[in-house]
């Protein structure tokens, strides 16, 4: 059995969508039995939990041998995900497959990419079998700004003409899911990118194409999104840890592009152009 937690979210759906297409029995730890819903018609076995409350973690995670491991980075992210490797050590998982980031590291300037190297390392040194996802950036962080694109034919950010090679949330799902299922993939840390490092000048004109009408790129500095953060109510750690980041996009730090998903999958990382085709519809006025 596999168990998926984070599964209502953007990674975690495409996760639950791919095992269950290949036929992999599966799990869904779900906050939200209503947001469940969008598994219906799949065989997914369902279960309802908190990652905060250690009986219902406990319980999904009963006849578990492979464990696909996220969280949303919280505030207390490296002591919630050292529960549940400690949960999932008591429940005799055999294998772990970790969301993490791209070029995660102990002394990283941006706090959750240092915890997310933190908890890799508890879960290298647990004894517990281990493959880390690390994705660069992902395409759909553009639909968080589906209304600016829709309304303006605009979307906005601080990274200037940065080059980032950004991936497709569906074939990180596709790497987690045959990682999950097959053989060959124990300690391996997988680094994930789009086939190619592109600007977010060069995505707005991708867009345009895709949506056949003109979408515009605009830039605001690191201290308005900042700014802007706050104002969205974003808690402070968060503020601070995402406008570090994207300071890191901006100035080329996220622009490595690996062929790990051709490698892993037998196919080739979709581009940019792909993911606007296919998700058009969602940006459509
Ligand atoms: N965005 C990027 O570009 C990017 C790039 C690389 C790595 N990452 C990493 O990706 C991870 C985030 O993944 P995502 O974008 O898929 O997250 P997401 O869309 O925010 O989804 C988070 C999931 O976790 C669930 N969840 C949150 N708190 C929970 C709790 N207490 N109990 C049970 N479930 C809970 C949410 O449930 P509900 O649906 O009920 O809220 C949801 O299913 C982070 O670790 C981040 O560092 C992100």
């Amino acid at each position: 059995m596999v168990l998926v937690m984070g599964a209502t979210g953007t990674v975690g759906r495409e996760v639950v969508k791919e095992l269950a297409a290949r036929g992999a029995p599966v799990r869904a730890l779900v906050r939200s039995l209503e947001k469940a819903a969008m598994f219906d018609g799949l065989d997914v076995e369902i279960v309802q939990g908190d990652l905060e409350d250690a009986a219902s973690v406990a319980a999904a995670l009963s006849g578990v041998g492979h464990f696909f491991l996220l969280t949303a980075n919280p505030p207390n992210q490296v002591d919630l995900e050292r529960r549940l490797l400690a949960a999932a050590d008591a429940a005799g998982v055999e294998h772990i497959v970790k969301l993490g980031v791209s070029n995660a590291s102990d002394d990283h300037e941006v706090n959750f990419f240092r915890w997310h190297r933190e908890i890799e390392r508890r879960i290298e040194e647990s004894g517990i079998g281990w493959t880390h996802i690390q994705p660069n950036n992902f395409f759909q962080n553009t639909l968080f700004q589906v209304d600016s694109i829709r309304e303006q034919g605009a979307f906005y950010g601080p990274f200037g003409d940065g080059l980032v090679a950004s991936v497709d949330v569906r074939d990180i799902a596709a790497v987690s899911a045959i990682a999950l299922t097959e053989p060959g993939h124990m300690g391996s840390a997988l680094e994930l990118t789009g086939p190619a490092a592109l600007s977010h000048v060069e995505m707005a004109s991708t867009l345009s194409n895709a949506l056949e009408r003109e979408i515009s790129y605009v830039n605001v500095s690191l201290e308005d999104f900042h700014a802007g953060l706050l104002d969205q109510g974003r808690p402070q750690y968060f503020a601070d840890g995402l406008t570090t980041l994207y300071g890191q996009l901006a100035a080329g730090g996220q622009s490595r592009v690996t062929g790990t998903i051709e490698e892993v999958t037998g196919r080739p990382a979709r581009s940019f152009a792909e993911f606007a085709a296919d998700y058009a519809p969602a940006f459509a006025t």
